[in-house]
């Protein structure tokens, strides 16, 4: 790829959302679909759990609703949740006839069950939901004339009308022109009439996570600098069971585990949940369980607590979750004998973008989709599940409203990328402690159970961080690990922010400075100024 690029649509990002968006776009546009990695990979391709969907006869989508906005702790946004709750099954029919044919579906009692859902309505592939939807949409996407697949390439920054073409700011509403992309060591300029972020989430700004080395935020950390407004940043979810072990970190457990009546102990083999939710036990949802092992870990002193799924046998635990059992047995824990450790990691980004249900952002011609965004949906902590079933409508719906609102990309113009005097990196530890420091104290400051102190603390090291990696920004040619790690500094920032403005618990945001909820629950809205 050379020179200046002209798109109808640049799609950044290729999980769930930006290929459901690419495949269900016009064939008349012609859509360049940017992957930082080679595909089919990312959070889509690990989710085992699967797909929420009110499908089945004993189900309605008024009790999915009401299962979301009792997980999402009161900040639910209600017309955003029965939008895309209402679309589930527009998107299991589209997934269908792609050729993704979920499990679970149609019957009654037939779907998986997970956390904070009273009904089994997970629609999946055994526990390998996420790779039976890559593989299929990305060979599809392969086989559409009208969409050229770029990877792995790496979006830098969004080009504005602001800084390109002040002309094309309408009523002092930005608009999106395209962005600079770097593939094969140089960065071009792509320009696109409609310009949708699918980039996905952050995990790795935690030093412990179930997501890929890719979820470093790049399409949220690009939409702050571009000064478009950031929501809800403080709730980062955290998956209760994630396997713990040295060789193996990242390595997710699936709720669906616990849906089959797998058991959480602590070391000393005590059924710990009684104390902490005795009625929902193992399935209340993921914030309330993921803070009870916590505080397991933390009084007797551990290190990580068991998942016992004995009781399900061989059998069935390699016949309806291979994905784990191959995982767990693969490190020497054989799960039909063994409880298998598990600790709680950073799985998942619930504040994002701000956008509407069919991704529309405050930016003309720019849109965001999926763990990018943030809609309201999930409130204060996400329904298991949930999150599928909001990338796959979200991308429809954007789709379906795109050809709206293009246009063609030939008036557009933009600066190419220029290096000046940039120098080559030289010494690598500069990157690499940054990298390390900063995930180290998102983990040890900014997790599970939070504090003014901590919180306040955090910052000041993260600002610190901030300043020494824009010097290292301007002045080095820019890599991969160099922009990821400005990305994940970003993001950093704005959840520390985020949750310092937050005085209350509530969701998956909990400090102890205020351990209480507050009357009037707001959403909080950041735009950070760099
Ligand atoms: O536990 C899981 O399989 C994860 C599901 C999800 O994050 O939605």
């Amino acid at each position: 790829m050379t020179g200046t690029i002209r798109k109808d649509v640049l799609i950044l990002g290729a999980g769930m959302a930006g290929l459901t968006c690419a495949l269900a776009l016009p064939e008349e546009l012609d859509i360049l679909l940017v992957s930082k990695i080679p595909i089919p990979t990312g959070s889509t391709y690990l989710a085992q759990g699967g797909l929420a969907a009110a499908l089945s006869e004993d189900d309605s989508f008024q009790l999915h609703l009401r299962d979301t906005i009792i997980a999402g702790g009161g900040l639910v946004d209600e017309e955003a949740a029965i939008d895309i709750i209402k679309s589930g099954p527009r998107l299991v029919n589209q997934l269908s006839q792609w050729g993704a044919v979920l499990e679970g579906a149609y019957g009654s009692g037939k779907g998986g069950m997970e956390g904070g859902h009273s009904i089994r309505r997970v629609l999946h592939h055994k526990d390998r939901t996420g790779r039976l939807i890559s593989e299929v949409l990305c060979e599809r996407c392969k086989g559409k004339k009208n969409i050229s697949i770029l990877q792995p390439a790496f979006a830098v920054n969004l080009l504005t009308a602001s800084r390109e073409m002040p002309e094309l700011v309408e009523n002092a509403t930005d608009r999106c022109l395209g962005a600079h992309i770097l593939h094969d060591g140089r960065i071009s300029t792509v320009l696109a009439g409609e310009t949708v972020i699918a980039t996905g989430g952050a995990g790795k700004v935690y030093r412990y996570t179930s997501n890929q080395d890719s979820a470093t935020g790049d399409g949220i950390a690009m939409a702050c600098r571009a000064g478009l407004p950031i929501r809800n940043m403080e709730f980062y979810q955290f998956h209760p069971t994630c396997l713990f072990h040295p060789d193996k970190r990242n390595f997710l457990i699936t709720e669906a585990l616990r849906g089959e009546g797998a058991r959480l102990l602590n070391l000393e083999g005590q059924r710990f949940m009684e104390n902490y939710d005795p009625e929902r036990m193992e399935l209340a949802p993921r914030d309330v369980v993921a803070r009870a092992i916590d505080s397991e870990m933390k009084r007797l002193g551990n290190d990580h607590v068991l998942l016992d799924a004995t009781h399900l046998g061989r059998e069935k635990l390699e016949e309806s979750f291979p994905e784990v059992t191959e995982g767990v047995t693969s490190v020497g824990i054989i799960p039909w004998l063994e409880p298998i450790p598990v600790v709680p990691a950073a799985h998942y980004c619930i504040g994002g973008i701000d956008a509407s249900t069919d991704g529309s952002t405050a930016m003309n011609g720019l849109r965001a989709i999926g763990e990018a965004s943030c809609t309201g949906f999930h409130g204060a902590n996400r329904l298991g599940s949930n999150s599928l079933l909001e990338a796959g409508v979200m991308g429809l719906k954007a789709a379906d409203s795109i050809p709206d609102t293009v246009l063609k990309p030939d008036i557009f113009s933009a600066r190419d990328w220029t290096y000046g005097r940039a120098e080559p990196l030289k010494e690598n530890v500069l990157v690499d402690y940054a990298w390390a420091a900063l995930r180290n104290v998102m983990w040890d400051y900014v997790s599970i159970v939070r504090s003014d102190r901590k919180l306040h603390r955090a910052l000041r090291i993260i600002d610190v961080l901030a300043d020494e990696i824009e010097e290292d920004y301007w002045s080095l040619i820019p890599t991969v690990e160099l922009l990821e790690l400005r990305n994940i500094c970003t993001v950093s920032r704005a959840i520390v922010r985020s949750a310092l403005r937050r005085r209350e618990s509530r969701g998956l945001h909990y400090t102890l400075d205020c351990p209480g909820q507050k009357q009037l629950p707001r959403d909080t809205i950041l735009k950070i100024q760099l």
